[in-house]
């Protein structure tokens, strides 16, 4: 188990504490705030304590170079909103004028670095570039389970140069994710949708070995209908991964027999809003037409996996749920897991608002921050900025 913020002494000391505020933006403005607002109880407690305090954030890809479009600015203004005191928004990485401002800090006070991958030396993980990041700080806080699959200077590197702990956001991500990974109550079901089986592949030869049922939805069943020798249309098909989806299906070692797909399926000839769409039989796709969401019967056999399961992991959705209407299997799935009384582990950015859209978000009881760190997570590999930080045993 990793230490965290409760572990350490913040009294009066300049703590640099790694968020992941990479928001979706438009046009400067802040579309969604959730990541902001998930990393608040960290930054809370560690005022309360009377640290001084040293926020830092990518925002976008700016790959080493300083870019205006994506300052962090707007992310410490609404930081400032939510925490209700003044965030001073610095106006670099490092240097003299960071450096300056960050001793300046009294006990309580917050200052945000600019987009720390303005700095080449951020994504290359530079050792020149890592002192200069611990020289402004005392402690190190990660809170940014988001970015944790990264190695980079502000996730990893920093970690070997000064203490270094999880924030409450952080830990909490893992204790949910690494929940269902290690000791879920049973009978533990996933539902992995999404358009892609490429990008899915690993979570789920991961997830089979522990999980009682497997749900495959989204574009991606359609590459398991091609494995059974069913036509799917003008449906997406990596033909390349076919042969894949047919051994999983085959069911090798323990994942025999685990695996469900949509039995019915929702079907349109362009996936575009207000293209009429009928539901039809797995097996009876019609050639010009394209799977865009579940259907109904296979919703509602989701439905009542979710009410008898004891745990449900849920990453990706189950038709193109930003058209509203190919959205409605995930929202009805949405809904089953809110009413359900399973512990109940969401992952992936575009999920959330789904759970949002269906007004469960609160009685999800984890929805993950991370999108491919989640992933990475779940595919059951190590992040590296999470092993980076210090055991709890070992302070
Ligand atoms: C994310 O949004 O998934 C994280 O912030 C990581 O961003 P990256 O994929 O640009 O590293």
């Amino acid at each position: 188990m990793k230490a965290t913020i409760d572990d350490v002494d913040v009294h009066g000391k300049r703590v640099l504490v790694r968020v992941d505020f990479n928001v979706p933006m438009k046009e400067g403005r802040i579309v969604d705030d959730r990541r902001i607002r998930a990393a608040l109880p960290t930054l809370r407690a560690l005022r309360e304590r009377g640290a001084r305090i040293i926020v830092a954030t990518h925002l976008g890809r700016p790959k080493g170079k300083v870019n205006p479009a994506l300052t962090t600015a707007p992310l410490a203004a609404r930081l400032g909103e939510l925490l209700g005191t003044r965030v001073e928004q610095l106006p670099a990485v490092v240097g003299p004028e960071v450096e300056a401002a960050v001793h300046r800090l009294a006990d309580g006070e917050v200052a945000m670095l600019e987009n720390v991958r303005w700095e080449p030396g951020e994504e290359a993980n530079d050792e020149a570039f890592v002192e200069k990041l611990a020289a402004l700080a005392d402690l190190y806080v990660n809170d940014a389970f988001g970015t944790a699959h990264r190695a980079h200077a502000s996730t990893e590197g920093i970690a070997h140069h000064l203490s270094a702990v999880a924030g409450y956001l952080m830990a909490r991500e893992l204790e949910a994710l690494g929940g269902v990974l290690e000791n879920p109550r049973r009978p533990l079901v996933a539902i992995i949708g999404g358009a892609k089986i490429s990008t899915k592949i690993a979570v789920v030869e991961n997830l089979l070995a522990k999980v009682d049922t497997l749900w495959i939805g989204g574009a991606m069943a359609c590459t398991f209908y091609r494995a059974l020798g069913k036509e799917v249309g003008r449906s997406l098909v990596e033909e390349e991964w076919v042969e894949t989806a047919s051994k999983l299906l085959a069911g090798q070692g323990e994942g025999k027999g685990k695996i469900k797909l949509p039995i019915d399926v929702v079907v349109t000839s362009e996936p575009v809003a207000g293209s009429p769409t009928t539901v039809v039989a797995w097996t009876a796709i019609p050639g010009d037409q394209m799977v865009v969401d579940a259907g109904p019967e296979t919703c509602e056999q989701i439905a009542e996996d979710c009410r008898t399961a004891g745990t449900v992991v849920w990453n990706g959705p189950l038709g193109i749920y930003e058209i509203e209407d190919f959205a409605r299997g995930t929202r009805r799935v949405a809904e089953a897991l809110g009413a359900s009384s399973a512990t109940s582990v969401v992952g992936g950015g575009d999920l959330a608002a789904a759970l949002d859209q269906a007004g469960v978000a609160d009685k999800i009881s984890h929805v993950s921050t991370g999108g491919g760190a989640t992933l990475e997570y779940l595919e059951g590999k190590e992040l590296p900025g999470v092993a980076a930080l210090q055991e709890k045993v070992a302070l």
